[in-house]
């Protein structure tokens, strides 16, 4: 029951990064709130941040052991097929999620290439957006193992 959360380029700045699209909380913050929430839903987190694409690509390439993705590629969302290619090369749920509402913002920022390859995305919730994909992504994971 292990699931692998990646942060991408620039989430390491949250707190005092764009606070007014972002909000207040650091990263720290969040992935604190997300353990808290590992532990009621009974699923186990590794969670990691990177700024290069490659590293991503790596991390995405080593989750056999794995039972979910949850990630926000951040920037990498709007230009990475490196990203989409190895989340679609693995074969492993993946839940996109984002602090702001992509959709709402400027054109270059309102196409996933991630999305055709993600099981589902979540976005415009702050926080809550991680929470809202953990819950996702443990949901799927325990549908997957009850079968
Ligand atoms: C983001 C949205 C992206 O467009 C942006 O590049 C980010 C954060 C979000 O969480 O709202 O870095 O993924």
């Amino acid at each position: 029951m292990k699931i692998l959360v990646i942060h991408g380029p620039n989430l390491n700045l949250l707190g005092s990064r764009e606070t007014v699209v972002y909000g207040k909380q650091t990263l720290d913050e969040i992935n604190n709130s997300l353990k808290k929430l590992a532990k009621e839903l009974g699923v186990e987190l590794i969670i990691q941040q990177s700024n290069h694409e490659g590293e991503i690509v790596d991390l995405i390439q080593g989750t056999q052991d794995y039972g979910a993705i949850l990630i926000n590629p951040a920037a990498y969302t709007h230009t990475s097929i490196a990203i989409r290619d190895a989340i679609a090369a693995t074969n492993m749920p993946t839940i996109e999620v984002h602090l702001s509402n992509i959709h709402q913002r400027e054109e270059f920022r309102q196409k996933s290439l991630i999305a055709p390859v993600a099981l589902g995305q979540i976005s415009g919730f702050g926080t809550e957006s991680y929470l809202l994909g953990l819950r996702a992504a443990a949901h799927v994971l325990k549908s997957k193992t009850k079968k």
